[in-house]
């Protein structure tokens, strides 16, 4: 996809197909109503999501949609009776379905996100939004116009930590802040690469619709490497950046209310995990945002001691943000939000803990279908957040420092 214009890549891609539809009513639900839920893309995280939704009152899961036929005992499993199709649109053509839950490979996002969209489905879509920062203009623009009820799957934004986060910086604890580190951090065994999948043995041409998982990426042979492995490439994937700094990103972004970054630097390479992948492994973000910000990410898969979290840094105060950290202190691992407050401003003022619980981000969706209330992961932080990650992987890819404007301004690819 090297020489591409972008007459064709737009020929390639879900663009086009809802443009300028009309969207159909909604079905008016009533508080016990069932809501009748399809699903495409059943792999790991589709099978987690099964789970999260079978759990929430008054829910019927009809059919799910997966280029992989493998995934539909597996679905049949864990609900027996779903109706199976290898083909998404056959889903889509369902009334019988009031809402979807898209959880595929991130080169289809769009399409997917578009498309149940255009017919007339309330919209849960996991995270990143889309693959690239044309298809997240999109995206954000069709979900405005269709007035569907749209969640990403960026659960964070339903936990406790960022309720009270958000609680202390609008209570003006923190004074004016000027920098926040975040870091995300994992390993495994010698010899066992991060993300790495085993191709499961009836994983076979005949048993997938290969075409359906190229959407428009160039023809090739069938490859289950590929398609159970699509992370570690970009035609599928935008790396760890995509597939965790967003929801850190996310995180901070509601928690500080902040715009748009205005410029990303990223660097690192493939340092650990030398198996032929594309996507880095080691890699160091810098976002700089427009009100006197900058937030730095790092991220390693070659040692977790340090977890995952945030640190936001005030003028007033501290929060501090972990998740799977080895506590410096007593060595436990868990999640945990605290304040506190900068001495040489707030003398008086005492350390805080964080105590608000996590609201169930699938619940949120399912409650705001029935309502048409907007729920805790709009399109808007979909958007931003997946805006953000894509300057990221272009400053790496470019090996630039890459502006909001330049950022926009390239043709996907790359
Ligand atoms: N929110 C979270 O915490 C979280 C966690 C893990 C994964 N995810 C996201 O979930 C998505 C899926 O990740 P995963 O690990 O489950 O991947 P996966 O490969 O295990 O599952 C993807 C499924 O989609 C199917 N598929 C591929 N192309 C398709 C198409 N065109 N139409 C229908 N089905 C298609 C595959 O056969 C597979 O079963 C990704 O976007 C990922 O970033 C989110």
């Amino acid at each position: 996809m090297v020489n591409q214009t972008r007459r064709d890549f737009l020929k390639q891609t879900a663009w086009g197909t809802a443009a300028f539809l009309a969207y159909p009513p909604s079905r008016v639900l009533g508080a016990n109503d069932r809501v009748r839920v399809g699903m495409i893309g059943v792999g790991n995280r589709g099978q987690d999501l099964l789970e999260e939704v079978q759990a929430v009152p008054h829910v019927e899961l009809v059919a799910i949609a997966d280029v992989y036929r493998g995934r539909f005992d597996e679905a049949k499993k864990m609900a027996p009776g779903v109706l199976t199709f290898d083909d998404y649109r056959r889903l889509l053509d369902r009334s019988d379905v009031d809402a979807v839950i898209v959880a595929s490979p991130l080169h289809t996002h769009a399409r997917h996100f578009l498309d149940t969209l255009a017919a007339g489905k309330d919209l849960y879509a996991e995270k990143t939004m889309t693959w690239s920062i044309p298809e997240a203009e999109r995206c954000l623009a069709a979900a405005r116009q269709s007035g569907r009820v749209v969640q990403i799957g960026l659960q964070w934004e339903s936990s406790g930590a960022l309720a009270d986060a958000k609680q202390w910086i609008r209570q003006g604890l923190m004074g004016k802040v000027t920098q926040v580190e975040s870091w995300m951090s994992r390993n495994t065994p010698h010899g066992q690469g991060q993300w790495v999948r085993p191709v499961p043995a009836d994983c076979t041409a005949e048993n997938v619709n290969w075409s359906a998982f190229l959407n428009g990426r160039p023809d090739r042979p069938f490859d289950p490497y590929r398609l159970i492995n699509w992370r570690l490439f970009w035609e599928f994937s935008g790396g760890n950046v995509t597939e965790n700094m967003v929801h850190q990103v996310a995180w901070i972004m509601s928690a500080l209310d902040l715009p748009l970054p205005s410029a990303a630097s990223m660097s690192g390479g493939i340092f650990s995990e030398k198996d032929g992948r594309e996507v880095p492994d080691t890699i160091a973000v810098t976002l700089e945002f427009p009100n006197d910000l900058v937030w730095t990410w790092q991220s390693t898969f070659s040692n977790r001691h340090y977890g995952l979290g945030e640190h936001i840094l005030g003028s007033d105060g501290t929060i501090e943000h972990g998740w799977e950290e080895s506590d410096m202190v007593n060595g436990e691992e868990g999640e945990f939000t605290r304040y506190y407050p900068e001495k040489v401003n707030r003398p008086q003022a005492a350390a805080l803990v964080g105590k608000s619980k996590d609201q169930d981000h699938m619940g949120n969706w399912i409650d705001c279908v029935r309502t048409r209330k907007t729920p805790n992961a709009p399109v808007e932080i979909g958007y931003q957040s997946a805006i953000a990650v894509h300057m990221a992987n272009l400053a790496y890819r470019h090996k630039q420092r890459m502006t909001l404007e330049e950022a926009k301004a390239v043709v996907p690819p790359f």
